[in-house]
């Protein structure tokens, strides 16, 4: 970790003006349009972390030998800053992500960035860009910490170069419907994740490699996969972007344990904390399919949800695979998963006390 240092701000030439920012989000679909500065700082092996500065938003031009086009060196965050009824501007458990971006560097063999650092470059680009922080419901400014290895050399090695940089984009709900239910195709010949992988950390290329049994459980008309833990095949680990729960009907909460193979989700311990809160009992450990479906059908397993920084907590309505398909409950969300989204966004928004102090 370096010593973090101030922001020089180089300003945009021509920001966008108040009807060029309304124009340019459009209907805020998740992840389209970006603001117009962005957050970079250099790490060289020799010089540590330097330069670091707010820049106008842009390509970023690299040279093809830069070693994450090669070998994907490459780890990222997401947070979301929320402006609250007053005007305020605020974010949430920031220092998590921080904390995290650190642990994924190290698994990557990248330089750790400074907690001090990784906030630093969030408020000084909040500073020139809060306008940018959306009023409409439920929507927010995404931000998109990432790092990136661009050190000329086509040589297996950790990078001698790297560029980490922080984008942000207004973005409404992140599935078109808002607390729509979603369903879910249980993967069984791909995976994740195996054990001493790369599942717990933040890359690039465990979502990369969720796309092809994404688009495979599209074709067959389900919206999202979760997947089994690579070692048996019999045990729930994640979504291709989203931890996973199941509230039983005695009201008692199950979620995958934090086997190095998952990730470590925020939003994933907030749901925790926040059930815990209710006197309900949230339970850590392993979850089997067989499990899963018997519940499911005896109805002893009342409600699914997945949960995560984008996509906040999602109801799950129906669960299938190559040789079942259920219902989960009456296939509408459930009264545990949305009274915890309600509680959740009531604290993210500034409607209810933020009794766990996690608003900044
Ligand atoms: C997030 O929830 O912030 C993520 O990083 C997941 C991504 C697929 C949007």
């Amino acid at each position: 970790p370096s010593t973090a240092g101030a922001f020089r701000i180089v300003a945009h030439p021509s920001p966008a003006t108040e009807a060029e920012r309304i124009e340019r989000v459009g209907d805020m679909k998740f992840g389209m349009s970006f603001t117009d500065h962005m957050a970079r700082i250099t790490w060289t092996a020799d010089g540590g972390w330097d330069d670091r500065r707010i820049e106008p938003y842009g390509p970023i031009p690299m040279d093809p030998a830069a070693s994450v086009l090669h070998y994907a060196q490459e780890i990222f965050e997401g947070l979301k800053a929320y402006r609250w009824a007053d005007g305020s501007v605020w974010l949430f458990r920031p220092e998590a992500n921080a904390l995290r971006f650190q642990k994924s560097a190290w698994r990557m063999a990248l330089p750790e960035l400074a907690v001090e650092d990784f906030m630093g470059s969030i408020r000084a680009f909040m500073s020139v860009e809060k306008d940018w922080v959306p009023t409409a419901p439920e929507s927010s400014l995404y931000l998109r910490p990432f790092l990136i290895g661009t050190d000329v050399f086509l040589g297996l090695r950790a990078p001698k170069k790297v560029d980490y940089l922080l984008i942000a984009s207004p973005s409404g709900p992140y599935f078109a419907g808002g607390v729509k239910p979603v369903s879910i195709w249980v993967e069984k010949d791909f995976h994740r994740a195996g054990p001493g992988g790369t599942g717990s950390a933040k890359c690039g290329g465990n979502y990369a490699a969720s796309l092809r049994p994404q688009i495979e459980a599209g074709a067959r008309g389900y919206d999202q996969v979760l997947y089994l833990d690579a070692a048996t095949g019999l045990v729930l680990e994640e979504l291709g972007g989203m931890n996973v729960f199941a509230v039983r009907s005695d009201g008692s909460v199950l979620t995958p344990v934090l086997n190095g193979n998952i990730l470590e989700g925020v939003t994933r311990s907030s749901v925790i904390q926040l059930i815990e809160d209710q006197d309900l009992k949230v339970v850590e450990r392993n979850i089997t399919l067989a499990e899963l479906r018997e519940g499911i059908d005896s109805g002893e397993i009342s409600e699914v949800f997945a949960c995560g920084t984008a996509a906040i907590v999602t109801p799950v309505g129906r669960m299938g695979s190559d040789d079942f398909e259920v219902t989960v409950g009456d296939g509408q969300p459930g009264p545990v998963t949305l009274a915890v989204r309600q509680r959740l966004t009531d604290i993210q928004y500034g409607r209810a006390d933020d009794a766990f102090g996690w608003m900044q």
